[in-house]
């Protein structure tokens, strides 16, 4: 199959509605996206990123009046958060209606559900006029795109149609939250801050003792082809290390959102350097900080660290 970058809406708002699959832009990152409530259009989501079918996929819509449409609940938080913050990159798992197939929920009997802020992908979703579901549109495992270009990377042959919005600006995937009766969960650090949220609806909870259920939140993903090891110490430390490294900090007096923004772009040509080892540093485990972290870690392999003046290799646990 040739794949076909192109900026024409309505043609692949055409190939969506014949039940075929596409790439398409969103402000986070670039989604696999198919009408969410064709099983059948659904199922090759999961079969092109390789993506087990146990993992939920995020229902996109335009219209907050449309939710009572899918969703059976939605709490006062959720619904303040909603006010606030949609559209936008923020995806609410909310008890699901039966309008929308097992095979996007995975079964599960809640939804994830996004209104996102894109130009294109809002006039794509108004000429299909059905919810477009989409996961990231990247091999299971790998780092999400964002760039039609980056799509072509990992996807090029399975697709037909990858729709150019441009760069995705905020460069990183949602946060997505549940609801523990009225307070809020955050299952997935991203875009938006926990400190956002926290505004609106007060303290969120941890995941910890909790037992809602996220199937995708599994440690190994985001992975570079180069091992990723994390470092504590600063860039100038590694002068005197003699391997066949690239690095990838924080810039000198760049913020943090501007570090989101670029990281998956700056891992992506980390790895096309070849080099032996990526070494990365977390940043301050505050605001955007943590969803930068969550991503690093989770591309990492292990750790490199200085002991007796020596540099070694920790292995993640
Ligand atoms: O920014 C984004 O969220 C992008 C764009 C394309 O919208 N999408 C995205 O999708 O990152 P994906 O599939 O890569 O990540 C969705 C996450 C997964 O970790 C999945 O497990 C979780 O959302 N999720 C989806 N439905 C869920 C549900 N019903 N309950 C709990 N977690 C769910
Ligand atoms: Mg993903």
């Amino acid at each position: 199959m040739v794949t076909r970058i192109t900026k024409n809406i309505s043609l692949v708002a055409e190939h969506l509605k014949q039940g075929g699959i596409a790439a398409v832009p969103t402000e986070t990152v670039y989604g696999l996206a198919a009408n969410a409530l064709n099983p059948e259009a659904v199922l090759k989501i999961y079969q092109t990123k390789r993506r087990p079918t146990f993992n939920p996929l995020i229902v996109h819509l335009n219209n907050t009046d449309d939710l009572g449409k899918y969703v059976s609940y939605v709490p006062k938080s959720a619904f303040k958060l909603m006010q606030k913050y949609s559209p936008g990159a923020l995806t609410f798992v909310l008890k699901k209606k039966r309008t929308i197939p097992d095979i996007v929920t995975a079964g599960l009997d809640t939804v994830a559900i996004r209104f996102p802020k894109h130009r294109v992908m809002n006039s794509l979703i108004e000429q299909c006029r059905f919810p477009l579901c989409a996961p990231s549109a990247n091999r299971f495992g790998k780092i999400s795109p964002t760039t039609a270009h980056e799509v072509k990377q990992d996807l090029d042959v399975l697709i037909e149609f990858i729709l150019d919005g441009g760069r995705s600006n905020l460069g990183i995937e949602s946060t997505v939250v549940a609801f523990d009766r009225n307070v809020p969960v955050i299952l997935r650090y991203g875009a938006v801050t926990q400190e956002q949220i926290e505004s609106v609806c007060g303290k969120v909870k941890s995941t910890r003792n909790l037992t809602i259920i996220s199937p995708g939140m599994i440690k190994d993903h985001y992975a570079p082809q180069t091992p990723l090891l994390l470092y504590e110490g600063n860039l100038s430390s590694l002068k005197e290390l003699k391997w066949d490294i690239t690095t990838l900090f924080l810039k000198r007096g760049q913020s943090l959102r501007d570090f989101s923004s670029e990281l998956f772009t700056r891992l992506r040509k980390a790895d096309r350097k070849n080099a032996e080892y990526i070494v990365a540093a977390l940043v301050d485990n505050n605001g955007i900080g943590r969803a930068i972290n969550d991503r690093l870690k989770k591309a990492s392999s292990g750790f490199l660290v200085l002991e007796g003046g020596e540099f070694k290799i920790r292995k993640k646990s």
